[in-house]
């Protein structure tokens, strides 16, 4: 059994006064840590202060994106090694509005997901289709692509280190919310896709996170699904009576 897991990708969102007053009241929202892990990812400018605000709590922190390189002139980039340092436990990858609006590939992607793991930061890598790739029944093998490519030269004990968030593309942000089914019936695919490549105990023990829309409303009935772990959620992450609402679906 998969512990489940409840993410926060505040996206740009939040100064650093807001992102710690966050992290304070839900630290404090609980006498004893909830049964899950729970994970916010704040903004680059706030992630040493959040780390500050939740040290020693059963919160971890996540950044938003990494740069691949371990340094060097790569104006205006945040490299493993910094996250580390900054407090950061995990760290988000190739989301699709990383995919879309930087034009990040999957070559690319790869690469963060190995400077990641040298530095010993645990990957959300994040995967989706489009509408148009839906509509056009390509869902599989666009999400058999970008893990074929985005895990390439991996091993089943880095893929033990991984967490995978299913977000379908048309889901983000839209209000529309795939449907449990819809959900479920990709993280199946993703799991046993990995179970093959990877070997079974790699496909039991993935946490598979889906992300598209998730509120308080919809989260139990999608966490029901025998495939899906956890979530990752963007607009409904920023209230933190709504976060500790989906902590405690
Ligand atoms: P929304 O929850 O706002 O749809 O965003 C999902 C997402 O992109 C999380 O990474």
């Amino acid at each position: 059994m998969v512990r489940p897991v409840i993410a926060g990708n505040w996206k740009m969102n939040k100064t650093v006064a807001e992102a710690v007053d966050f992290a304070v009241r839900l630290r404090t929202a609980y006498s004893t840590p909830p049964d899950r892990r729970v994970i916010i990812a704040p903004p680059f400018t706030a992630l040493l202060a959040v780390a500050d605000a939740i040290r020693g709590s059963f919160i971890l922190l996540a950044a938003q994106n990494l740069h691949e390189a371990e340094k060097g002139a790569y104006t205006g980039e945040i490299s493993g090694e910094m996250l580390r340092e900054a407090g950061c436990s995990c760290v988000i990858i190739g989301h699709s509005e990383r995919r879309t609006l930087f034009a990040e590939s999957d070559d690319r992607i790869n690469r963060k997901l190995r400077a990641a793991l040298t530095v010993g930061l645990a990957p959300i890598f994040c995967v989706g289709e489009s509408l148009r790739q839906r509509e056009d029944g390509e869902t599989e093998a666009v999400i058999e692509l970008q893990l074929k490519e985005g895990l390439n030269n991996l091993t089943a004990s880095d893929i033990g280190k991984i967490l995978i968030a299913y977000e379908p593309v048309w889901a983000i942000g839209t209000g529309k919310t795939a449907s449990p089914g819809q959900a479920e019936e990709v993280h199946r695919f993703i799991r046993e896709w990995i179970a093959r490549r990877y070997g079974p105990e790699s496909g039991a023990e993935l946490a598979i996170l889906y992300g598209g829309s998730v509120t308080p409303k919809n989260i139990a009935e999608l966490m029901a699904q025998p495939d899906i772990n956890g979530a990752l959620v963007g607009g409904a992450s920023l209230d933190v009576d709504s976060f500790i609402q989906l902590v405690g679906y």
